[in-house]
């Protein structure tokens, strides 16, 4: 059962590297990969996350680039559920290190998983994510699926590449009970030519997916729309570039530097984490938050504000 959600959701990038290349994201194209000597130490997001902590900060998502890279993933979960004993904490993996780093993550306080797997096949899985053992990966979303509260898939949907998989997806979605989400392609500026050729829309998804009924999404804020098939299974779509959801969004991103965005779209942000290596106050800190939650309210990038150009993993995503 899902509890119902309150306040804001917190993206806690912890570096941007990833053993992956897929051709939509492809870190380090557009901006150089944050320097470990950038990367926030496990016990700079444990400062932080008691700042976090004194605003309303429903759910935390641990991402990246690939998060499991970082030793220190399990301190930097646990740093946040002592911070935040309240707060949903999930995360967001390709996977492949999954089945080895759950029993400390779930002592950590880990509750929800989502694992990134854009196909079935084990041969066009490399070919699409440049890397990796799909086996090895689906193991490690079963075992998640025993260990963890909700664990969910990822699939980001391409023309001649993956659409073919959809009704694939969605048995194997029944035959695990694990939800799956499809997701449009969004044209974040790192591979502009290559996402165009390939963009299948959300409304293509649910051609293809045979989608009878449409259900209220659980959260306002939460990306997915929700479908269910004839034969009783659902799944999301999240169509950010089709249906832009602007306006529900509830989601601060921190960067593995400590730069503070509320949007992807965003170009900058607020200096967290450098204010803390210069002896910021936790009060400095607190204020800091405040005003970026306040901006969050001001920045539409689909309304005519500056846009930067990213790549999921450099972003955070
Ligand atoms: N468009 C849509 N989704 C993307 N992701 C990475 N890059 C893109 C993109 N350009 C996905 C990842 C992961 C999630 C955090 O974002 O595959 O599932």
């Amino acid at each position: 059962m899902t509890r119902p959600r309150h306040g804001l959701t917190l993206r806690v990038s912890l570096l941007t590297q990833c053993q992956y290349d897929c051709a939509y994201c492809r870190p380090g194209a557009l901006t150089p990969a944050v320097g470990k000597s950038q990367w926030l130490s496990a016990a700079e997001y444990g400062r932080l996350a008691r700042v976090f902590a004194q605003e309303e900060i429903g759910r935390v998502r641990f991402t990246g680039g690939e998060p499991l890279l970082r030793p220190e993933v399990v301190e930097v979960v646990g740093a946040f559920r002592a911070a935040m004993p309240g707060a949903e904490l999930a995360l967001t993996t390709n996977g492949q290190l999954l089945a080895a780093k759950l029993p400390a993550l779930v002592e950590a306080g880990l509750q929800r998983a989502t694992v990134h797997v854009d196909s079935l096949d084990p041969e066009r899985y490399r070919a699409l994510m440049g890397d990796g053992e799909l086996e090895a990966v689906l193991a490690g979303v079963l075992e998640a699926q025993r260990v963890l509260q909700q664990v969910k898939l990822n699939v980001v949907i391409q023309e001649g590449k993956n659409e073919d998989e959809i009704p694939d997806f969605l048995a194997w979605s029944r035959a695990h009970r694990v939800e799956v989400r499809f997701i449009e392609l969004m044209n974040t500026g790192s591979a502009v030519g290559y996402t165009r050729q390939v963009f299948f829309s959300g409304q293509q998804i649910l051609a293809r997916a045979g989608a009878v009924e449409r259900l209220p999404r659980r959260n306002p804020s939460d990306p997915a729309a929700l479908y269910r098939t004839a034969d009783g299974v659902t799944f999301g779509v999240i169509a950010s570039d089709t249906e832009p959801f602007c306006a529900d969004c509830n989601r601060l991103r921190l960067n593995c530097a400590g730069l503070l965005r509320g949007c992807l779209y965003q170009p900058g942000g607020v200096p967290l984490g450098p204010a803390l290596r210069e002896g910021a106050t936790d009060r400095t800190l607190g204020f800091m938050l405040g005003s970026a939650i306040r901006a969050k309210q001001s920045h539409h990038p689909l309304a005519g504000t500056e846009r930067a150009q990213f790549s999921m993993a450099d972003a955070g995503g």
